[in-house]
C-alpha cells in the first residue's frame, strides 16, 4: 500500500507490505529532533548559529536544519544559515526589474484582514471558487485557520504548522500567484498590439505583480528546498490553473481580477497566521534566527543582512495586501476604457487617489466612483 502520513511536516509516502488498502492520511506527533538556538550566539550578520560552541560556528556546513530526509519524506526542507548563505549565489543576480515600493513601517503594521463584500453574480462565482480552492488545500496540506488565540490549539495534531509545512504551503502558493499577473499582462499586451491601442497602463502594475510574486517564490527557495511530490503539483497545478485563467481572461476578466482579489485576502490571512504564531515564545524556532536571503535584501529597499525573517514576512504580506488592493480595484473597472490609477497619476488631483504604497489605501478595492478616470 501507498500510505501518507502528515508527520507533521507536509504529507511523507511510507510503504507497507499490505497490497489492497486506500491512499490515505494519518498525523503523528514524532518530528525529528532539532538542536536548541541559542540567542546569544551570533555570526556575522547577527544571526544565531544553532546553538554551536564559538569555535565552531563558521564551520558550520551548508545543508538542512531538518533531515536528512529520504525520497519517501515528502516535506519540505529547511536550510541551516550556511546553507542559505550557500544559496545567495549571484551569478544570475541583475537589478530587480521593477523596482519595489518603499513601504513605510506604519504601513506594513497596519496591513490587516479585508472582505470585499460580494455584490455581482460574478463576485460570488469568484468568491466560493477561491473558498472552494483553499478548503481543499488546507484539507489535503493539513492546514486549519486557527479558532482561538491558544497557541497550543493545534499542537501535537496533523493541523500543527511546522516550519517545514509552512514553507511547503508557502512555496506552493507563490508558485500559482505568480500566474495570474502574467498572463492577464501577456493577453492585455497582445489586445493592445492587435487593436492599436494604448493599454492606460494596466501591464505595468499586472506584470510588476507577477514579477513580485516570482520573488516571494525565489526568496522561499533559497531557505528551504521543496520534495520531489511538491515539485511534482506545482507542474501539473500550473499546466491546469494557467490554461483555466488564460481563457477566462479572454472571457471574462472582472471575474478573473476578482478572483485574484480574493486569493490575495486569503494570502494576508495566511502570512498573518504565519505572524502570529512566530510571536509565540518557543514557537518555529528554525525561523527565529534565521538569515534574510541576498535576493530579498536586494529586492526590498526596507530589508538589509540585519533583518529577520519576520521582517521578510511583514514585507511579503504588505505586497499581498496590495495585489488584493488593485485586483479589487481593477474588477470595479471597465476593463478597456478606464486608466490603472495604481501607474496612472493624474497631475493636480485633489482628491486621495491609488498609489504604489501603504500609506492611502482601500483594502477592498477603490469604487469607481471614487477615482478620476
Ligand atoms: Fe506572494
Ligand atoms: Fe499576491
Amino acid at each position: 500500500m501507498l500510505r501518507i502520513t502528515t508527520y507533521r511536516q507536509l504529507p511523507r509516502i511510507t510503504c507497507s507490505i499490505r497490497l489492497v488498502e486506500a491512499v490515505r492520511f494519518t498525523s503523528t506527533t514524532h518530528v525529528p529532533p532539532i538542536r536548541e538556538v541559542s540567542t546569544k550566539q551570533k555570526d556575522e550578520r547577527g544571526h544565531a548559529n544553532l546553538g554551536l560552541p564559538k569555535d565552531q560556528q563558521n564551520s558550520q556546513k551548508p545543508g538542512f536544519k531538518i533531515g536528512n530526509m529520504s525520497f519517501l519524506d515528502i516535506g519540505t526542507r529547511v536550510y541551516n544559515n550556511q546553507g542559505i548563505a550557500e544559496q545567495d549565489d549571484n551569478k544570475f543576480t541583475t537589478k530587480p526589474a521593477y523596482v519595489h515600493a518603499d513601504f513605510t513601517e506604519t504601513g506594513l503594521q497596519n496591513v490587516d484582514l479585508a472582505h470585499h463584500v460580494p455584490k455581482t453574480l460574478g463576485d460570488k462565482v469568484s468568491l466560493n471558487l477561491t473558498l472552494f480552492c483553499r478548503h481543499c488545500f488546507d484539507l489535503v496540506t493539513g492546514y486549519k485557520w486557527p479558532k482561538t488565540n491558544d497557541p497550543n490549539e493545534f499542537k501535537g495534531t496533523r493541523w500543527e504548522m511546522t516550519e517545514s509545512k509552512w514553507l511547503t504551503r508557502v512555496i506552493f502558493l507563490e508558485s500559482v500567484a505568480g500566474v495570474p499577473g502574467a498572463t492577464a499582462s501577456f493577453l492585455r499586451h497582445l489586445y493592445s498590439l492587435r487593436m492599436l491601442k494604448r493599454d492606460r497602463a494596466w501591464c505595468e502594475t499586472l506584470i510588476d505583480e507577477a514579477y513580485n510574486e516570482r520573488v516571494h517564490l525565489l526568496t522561499f527557495l533559497k531557505i528551504g528546498k521543496p520534495s520531489w511530490f511538491t515539485r511534482s503539483i506545482i507542474y501539473i497545478g500550473q499546466g491546469i490553473f494557467t490554461n483555466v485563467f488564460f481563457f477566462m481572461y479572454l472571457l471574462k476578466p472582472t471575474y478573473c481580477h476578482r478572483f485574484v482579489g480574493y486569493l490575495e485576502e486569503e494570502a494576508v490571512k495566511t502570512y498573518t497566521h504565519l505572524l502570529h504564531d512566530m510571536d509565540q515564545p518557543g514557537n518555529l524556532p528554525l525561523f527565529q534566527n534565521m538569515k534574510v536571503p541576498q535576493i530579498a535584501v536586494d529586492y526590498w529597499p526596507n530589508l538589509t543582512q540585519e533583518s529577520s525573517f519576520r521582517d521578510l514576512i511583514l514585507q511579503i504580506r504588505a505586497d499581498e495586501s496590495k495585489h488584493r488592493e488593485v485586483n479589487h480595484t481593477f474588477a470595479n473597472l471597465d476593463q478597456h476604457k478606464d486608466r490603472n490609477p495604481f501607474a496612472l497619476h493624474l497631475p493636480d488631483e485633489n482628491k486621495p487617489q491609488p498609489n504604489s504604497g501603504l500609506d492611502v489605501v482601500k483594502p477592498a478595492g477603490w469604487e469607481r466612483k471614487d477615482l478620476t478616470l
